[in-house]
């Protein structure tokens, strides 16, 4: 499916009426999931910044064992205190990774801004090398708008 029709459906999961935060989240990273092929893992982490930890909000794909993650560490932790996106086109190319899975080659992370500040981040994975582009980035900084705007 075109980015453009994906946009559609995250605005309307989004502004429902019913169902959680955490219940649109998870329908989020199922539709990107389910419908972008070189998208494998979906997830939302949110920080605590009094903790300086990120905890898994949603997801879809496989069980992860990283269900927290510290600042500075791995590539969602880096994000965490750059405010940036961070694009892995080999994650073997980066030495303050976090491996999931041994099948993950790529990953984005793409931090969640509220009021200007960064309160999270969306992360995909991929099994396929070098696959985002900036249209990735761009669809990504859009749904996490959208999810701004319901938290
Ligand atoms: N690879 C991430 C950890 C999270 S998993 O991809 C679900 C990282 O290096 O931060």
């Amino acid at each position: 499916m075109a980015f453009e029709d994906l946009k559609i459906q995250v605005s309307s999961i989004a502004s429902n009426n019913e169902g959680s935060a955490k219940d649109k989240m998870t329908a989020i990273c199922e539709l990107l999931q389910e419908h972008i092929d070189y998208y494998d893992w979906v997830g939302f982490y949110m920080a605590n910044h009094e903790a300086r930890t990120l905890h898994l909000e949603a997801f879809a794909g496989e069980p992860t064992d990283h269900t927290v993650i510290p600042f500075g560490k791995g590539i969602c932790g880096q994000v965490a205190e750059s405010n940036e996106n961070f694009v892995v086109p080999d994650v073997k190319a980066q030495d303050n990774y976090i491996a999931c899975s041994i099948t993950v080659k790529s990953e984005i992370v793409i931090p969640l801004f509220k009021d200007g500040k960064n309160i999270g981040q969306i992360d995909i994975d991929s099994h396929k090398i070098d696959p985002f582009t900036k249209e990735d980035e761009d669809f990504l900084e859009f749904v996490n708008e959208k999810v701004a705007a319901l938290l």
